[in-house]
């Protein structure tokens, strides 16, 4: 075999040992991440859902939604039980939806995994009653294979010390986000910057 493709041959099975380390996992599988406010009962018992999976860092959580309901993460176990993002702090507690789109506007949200221990997942949609009927969950990520590259960045920094502001307003895990952008601005920021770093890690492969 000539060496340039065994060469090749190693940096595939690399790509594809790499891309198949994470696991992406539907919310609710066929169901989504959905409320229905005539019945107050979600589409899915999200407890038993996340019960039966393994999460590993650099997986994503891919809810399939609509704007009625939204897509809070927080390591905050009593921002969790309190259904509310109203004391929160920008530090541990992110908003993945943006508040001014219409309602029952289709949406894939993807989160990605950044954090080991305990990670929870609410809807803060319709004063905490979304949250309260069944729309909320917490899984413990484990460290897997550790984070890819991609994902293995600065933004966000948890666990630094907030300035004291009280206000806890939401802001999604991306700094460098302009004011006012909405939860596609900042998943696609990120999106970018994950192709961009997997095609560096690629090149730097054919450099070694
Ligand atoms: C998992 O979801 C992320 C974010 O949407 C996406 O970039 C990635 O390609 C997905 N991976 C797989 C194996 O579907
Ligand atoms: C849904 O639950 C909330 C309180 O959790 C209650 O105020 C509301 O009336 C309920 N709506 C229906 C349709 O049952
Ligand atoms: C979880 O897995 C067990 C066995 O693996 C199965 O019996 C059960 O139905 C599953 N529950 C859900 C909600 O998928
Ligand atoms: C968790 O959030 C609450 C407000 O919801 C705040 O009072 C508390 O200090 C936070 N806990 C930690 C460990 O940051
Ligand atoms: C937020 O903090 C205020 C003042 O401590 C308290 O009255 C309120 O109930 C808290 N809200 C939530 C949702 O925990
Ligand atoms: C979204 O909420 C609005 C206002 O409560 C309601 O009229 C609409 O039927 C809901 N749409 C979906 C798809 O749940
Ligand atoms: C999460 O999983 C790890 C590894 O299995 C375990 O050591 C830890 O106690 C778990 N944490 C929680 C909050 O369940």
């Amino acid at each position: 075999m000539a060496p340039a493709t065994a060469i090749h041959l190693t940096l595939l099975a690399l790509f594809l040992t790499g891309a198949t380390a994470y696991t992406n996992h539907t919310v609710g599988d066929k169901a989504g991440w959905l409320f229905d406010p005539n019945t107050n009962t979600s589409s899915a018992n999200y407890a038993s859902w996340s019960a039966n999976q393994t999460f590993e860092l650099g997986d994503y959580l891919i809810f399939n939604t609509n704007t009625n309901q939204t897509v809070i993460l927080t390591y905050n176990e009593t921002t969790y039980r309190s259904c509310s993002t109203d004391n929160s702090s920008d530090s541990d507690t992110f908003s993945y939806s943006s508040g001014n789109q219409q309602f029952g506007q289709p949406l894939t949200v993807a989160v990605p995994l950044t954090i080991e221990g305990a990670n929870y997942f609410f809807s803060d949609a319709s004063d905490g009653v979304q949250c309260q009927n069944g729309m909320a969950f917490g899984i413990n990520v484990t460290h897997g294979v550790g984070l890819p590259p991609s994902l293995n960045q600065p933004p966000p920094p948890p666990y630094v010390e907030p300035p004291a502001n009280g206000d806890g307003s939401l802001t999604p895990p991306v700094s460098d986000q302009p004011s006012g952008a909405g939860l596609s601005d900042g998943v696609n920021v990120r999106r970018v910057v994950c192709y961009v770093l997997t095609f560096c890690g690629i090149f730097c492969l054919f450099l070694v």
